[in-house]
């Protein structure tokens, strides 16, 4: 039996990534999937290969109407809500004295307010039921700082705040609620962050990136499976006492900065 079993679940920003990943191990572990993105094309892809156990529908989190249309066809299509999953979000890379003020307010739009509109909007099911989890998508910029993405930053930790603000409301109603921490997931993401500083280095600029890597772990990221299985974990009954807490998905790259090896 999977450890899903029966459950209804929502994944925004599911049609490609950490998001996709996680819809399809969802479905293998038994849950009924909405797979919610503004990504249409590539979310009703991704909807036809997990099968009958999913479906796509069109959502932007930062709409509320969109929510409310979200739920209805989760309804009509699957049953109240058990589980969300906040991942949605955008990403931009600048320094501060180039910050772009639109772009930084959409990125608090997305990245956070949005996981706020998707929270409200599934509480009447769970607290009908007493019962429910909901996982936001967090990053290692929600434990610290990372130069050049800061409103992206201040939209994570604020996302960590909103998490243990919502986990002492909603635990007394039997609803959790946990922030996932990775370093990595979809390279698509940071292709953005890349080509900005592609055209900046053309232009001429020296631009050092730097402790990107300390090694940790063969010095390699987080893929889209490795944080999948901890959302799950989460999502799931397994985790039923965490509420409330964030969940580091980085190999140690928090850790810590320095360490002695013999090789
Ligand atoms: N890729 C990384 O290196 C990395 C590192 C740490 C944390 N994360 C986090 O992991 C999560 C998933 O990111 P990913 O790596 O899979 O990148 P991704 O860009 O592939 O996934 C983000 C998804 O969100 C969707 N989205 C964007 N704006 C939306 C909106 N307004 N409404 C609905 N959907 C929208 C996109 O279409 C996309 O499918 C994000 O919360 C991201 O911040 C990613």
């Amino acid at each position: 039996m999977g450890r899903l079993e029966g459950k209804v679940a929502i994944v925004t920003g599911a049609a490609r990534g950490t998001g996709s990943e996680t819809a399809r191990l969802f479905a293998e572990e038994g849950a009924r999937v909405c797979i919610a993105d503004v990504l249409e094309e590539r979310g009703r892809e991704h909807a036809a290969s997990i099968g009958r156990d999913a479906f796509f529908h069109r959502l932007d989190v930062r709409r509320e109407e969109d929510w409310d249309a979200l739920i209805t066809a989760v309804h009509d299509r699957l049953g109240p809500v058990d589980v969300l999953i906040n991942n949605a979000a955008i990403l931009d890379v600048r320094p501060i004295a180039e910050l772009d003020v639109e772009i930084a307010r959409n990125i608090l739009d997305v990245n956070l307010v949005g996981a706020m509109i998707g929270t409200r909007s599934v509480l009447a099911d769970m607290v009908e039921r007493g019962q429910g989890a909901i996982v936001n998508m967090g990053s290692i910029d929600a434990m610290e700082g990372m130069g050049w993405v800061a409103p992206y930053a201040a939209s994570k930790w604020g996302l960590r705040g909103f998490t243990k603000s919502a986990a002492l409301e909603l635990g007394q109603k039997g609803i959790r609620i946990n922030l996932v921490c990775p370093a990595g997931g979809n390279r698509e993401l940071t292709e953005g962050f890349s080509k900005n500083l592609m055209k900046r280095v053309e232009a001429g600029e020296k631009i050092e990136v730097k402790g990107l890597d300390h090694g940790v772990m063969g010095g390699r990221h987080a893929g889209p499976r490795d944080i999948a299985n901890v959302v799950l974990f989460l999502a799931s009954d397994d985790a039923a006492f965490c509420n409330g807490a964030e969940y580091l998905v980085d190999g140690g790259h928090t850790a810590g900065h320095i360490w002695f090896g013999t090789e």
